[in-house]
């Protein structure tokens, strides 16, 4: 084990990185890429037990996957409960009015109001919002501080509809256009600015952090979406992530990032029928093209929008053959492939839940990297939930101001 002094955010890290890596080889392989998962031989009777589950037992762990699990048999589920158990962030307790939610959807706007409860402005701050589409935090906050909030954003249309909002509800908002990723962006940020985000993604909050160290900028961060990054392996932010990574051996790509915000708001009925058949036809898809190619090997097709699914089976092997430059037929019976496709969509929807239950820890880890890099350049950082997981899943705030 590395030598560490024993804080909490410390242990809770160490401990993380050791389990994330030591259950690599269960939770980093996606099931719908095999026809058995590569762990099946050594963990048989978990497999059978998660073949056995009824679909009512699938999608309550699917939706709270480390509560009640059967699979503590086999896996730390206690302690991976324990490890993202957060305390509550201290909060005012007020509501904004909701005339100033205007223009806002309302699910966004409960999740600004939380944030706005959560912040912990002080008398010099100049509060600048990062990748502000229109402004809506930027807006809220100004109104609620009684005070001018600057806002980047890079799309000119955001940036004027912004600028229409603020102007229509008396807000001191000044938008500004700005590419958070150019060099320039440095001018907005000070050891007087209190850069605030929500929902910022991968490489986009990322750089906040960065920019606000070398400026001794406070920070207040909801982030959201780690795997959108350039890099595609990741490179832990805090040298002691990097460490910990070096140590364990844990090791993380673009598509394990992906499994940090897996987690969605649980859709309605008809949302998650139409996933599940999306999931069955690619499934059925995978196994005709296993065929046709005679190799027996996953072939990626890319994502369709929600809505886009064709109608029919044979619709969709047909545009996901062409996308793969495969000929499919002209008379083919497909109806084999389908029956086998909703089979192994029962099956993969299973065998997932092992990784279902390491998607809040590695989302908490990513967020601890995050902290600890504060911490490192010399800033006081704290980590909490700022609002229920039911609002939004990407719940999570790092507050961070220099010491
Ligand atoms: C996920 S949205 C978050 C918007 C807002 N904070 C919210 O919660 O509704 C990300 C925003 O970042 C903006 N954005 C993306 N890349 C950017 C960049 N390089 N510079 C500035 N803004 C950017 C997008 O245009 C978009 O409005």
């Amino acid at each position: 084990m590395p030598k560490h002094p024993e804080s909490n955010t410390e242990r809770r890290f160490s401990r993380l990185t050791e389990l994330l890596a030591g259950w690599q080889p269960l939770w980093q392989p996606a099931p719908f890429m095999y026809r058995q998962p590569p762990w099946q031989s050594a963990y048989r009777e978990l497999a059978e037990m998660l073949r056995q589950l009824s679909d009512d037992e699938v999608t309550r762990l699917q939706a709270d996957p480390l509560q009640d699990s059967l699979l503590r048999a086999w896996l730390p589920v206690e302690e991976l409960a324990d490890l993202v158990r957060l305390a509550p962030l201290a909060a005012e307790n007020f509501s904004l009015p909701p005339a100033w939610g205007q223009h806002v959807g309302g699910r966004k706007w409960l999740q600004i109001e939380a944030f706005a409860r959560h912040l912990q402005v002080s008398a010099k701050d100049s509060l600048l919002e990062w990748c502000a589409g229109k402004g809506h935090l930027a807006r809220a906050l100004a109104r609620c501080h009684a005070t001018e909030v600057a806002a980047l954003e890079w799309q000119a249309p955001l940036c004027a509809e912004g600028r229409r909002l603020a102007a229509k509800q008396r807000a001191a908002v000044c938008m500004r256009q700005q590419d958070v990723m150019a060099p320039d962006v440095v001018r907005h940020l000070s050891s007087q600015t209190h850069v605030v985000a929500l929902h910022a993604c991968g490489d986009l909050h990322v750089r906040l952090l960065e920019l606000a160290v070398a400026a001794g900028s406070a920070v207040t961060l909801a982030p959201c979406c780690y795997h959108r990054t350039q890099e595609a392996v990741y490179r832990p932010v805090s040298a002691r992530g990097r460490a910990l990574s070096g140590d364990f051996g844990l090791r993380l790509n673009r598509d394990d990032l992906s499994l940090a915000v897996q987690e969605t708001v649980t859709a309605p009925r008809g949302v998650r029928r139409r996933r599940e058949q999306a999931n069955a036809w690619r499934l059925g898809f995978d196994e005709l093209q296993r065929e046709l190619r005679g190799e027996d090997r996953y072939l990626p097709v890319p994502s369709l929008a929600y809505g886009q699914l064709p109608e029919r089976f044979e619709d969709f092997c047909r545009w996901a053959a062409s996308r793969k430059g495969l000929a499919l037929p002209g008379a083919f019976d497909l109806v084999p492939f389908e029956r086998i496709g909703w089979q192994r969509q029962a099956e993969v929807a299973r065998l997932e839940l092992v990784r279902h239950l390491f998607r809040r820890p590695l989302e908490i880890w990513l967020v601890l990297d995050r902290l600890t890099l504060m911490e490192e350049a010399g800033y006081r950082a704290q980590v909490g939930t700022f609002c229920d997981a039911k609002l939004t899943p990407r719940n999570l705030f790092i507050l961070a101001r220099k010491a």
